[in-house]
């Protein structure tokens, strides 16, 4: 899906990027947190594997970006890629493919990962509760739908947290008073599980959110504010049609087992076991 919306890409394209983006978005990911193991080691170590990762995602996204110029139906695409082709800036220049390359990657990481590790918390979770399970059935009622998966991103968000750094002299945020380049950390996970907010935290229960609508200053796993997800419309339009697909084709075996722990994955924080199910056809 993300690779349609974000690329546009179809064909030799499409299989090159898929074939190529997971390993290099996992590998980013740890980077992206441990500066330290980013260096090349002329040619040998991590740093290196994600430089000629880049290289090859850069060839692709040119050919991608000469294809679009080419294109005569280029002004009906909706896909990112298409968009920022024809966008420009205020003096008239295009972007340079480097920029567009830059911003491609940043959308493909921040959605791809974090939409597919919910939606593997949304299986974890459902089949620990059978009860819920039932009551979703073929996934007909979108208001029970819907529910489970904001009770998901409320008891799984898979970014634990968000910071900001204080621009100004000072800021005052309660009895705090803060001063410039102090970095504030908004920790989700914890927020979530604030009894004053929601009652019962720990308990998985869709039904506090059925015909309600999230308090988007208490359920933030999209983050808030001006920074907040510019993605999360598309995520949970994403994650209802994968969700509402799934329960229509298959029957999710409910499981015994324990509940899965948290792993992170650098960005997302996903079940430690990858959400496996049983499934069985409809
Ligand atoms: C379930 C899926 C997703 C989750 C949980 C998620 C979560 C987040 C969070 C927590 C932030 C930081 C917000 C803040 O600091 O206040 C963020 C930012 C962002 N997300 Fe998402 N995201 C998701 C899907 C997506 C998708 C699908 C896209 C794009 C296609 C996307 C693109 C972005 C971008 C570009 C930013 C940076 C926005 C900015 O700094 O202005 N995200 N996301």
């Amino acid at each position: 899906m993300i690779l349609g919306a974000v690329f546009g890409a179809e064909g030799a394209e499409l299989d090159e990027l898929r074939a190529l983006l997971p390993s290099m978005v996992k590998l980013g990911s740890i980077l992206a947190v441990l500066p330290a193991v980013r260096r090349d080691l002329r040619g040998y170590g991590p740093g290196a594997r994600f430089r000629r990762y880049r290289e090859q995602y850069d060839a692709i996204i040119d050919r991608l970006i000469d294809r679009a110029r080419a294109d005569p139906a280029l002004g009906d695409r909706d896909d990112v890629l298409a968009m920022l082709v024809q966008s420009r800036y205020d003096d008239g220049s295009p972007m340079s493919r480097g920029e567009i390359a830059d911003q491609l990657l940043t959308l493909l990481a921040a959605g791809h990962e974090t939409t597919a590790t919910t939606l593997a918390w949304a299986v974890e979770r459902l089949r620990r509760h059978p009860d819920v399970l039932s009551r979703l059935g073929t996934g007909d009622d979108d208001a029970w739908r819907e529910a489970t998966l904001i009770e998901v991103q409320r008891v799984r968000p898979v970014v634990e947290m968000t910071s900001r750094q204080v621009r100004c002299d000072e800021l005052t945020i309660g009895r705090w008073t803060l001063p410039r380049r102090t970095v504030v950390t908004a920790c989700i996970a914890l927020l979530h599980d604030d009894p004053a907010l929601f009652a019962d935290p720990y308990a998985f229960d869709p039904a506090r959110f059925v015909g309600a609508r999230a308090d988007t200053s208490a359920w933030i796993p999209f983050g808030g504010g001006i920074r907040r997800c510019i993605g999360a419309s598309f995520a949970t339009l994403e994650m209802n049609v994968v969700l509402r697909t799934v329960l229509r084709d298959f029957t999710i075996e409910p499981a015994t087992d324990p509940s899965e722990r948290s792993h992170s994955r650098g960005i997302a924080v996903a079940p430690a076991k990858g959400g496996l199910a049983v499934v069985h056809r409809r």
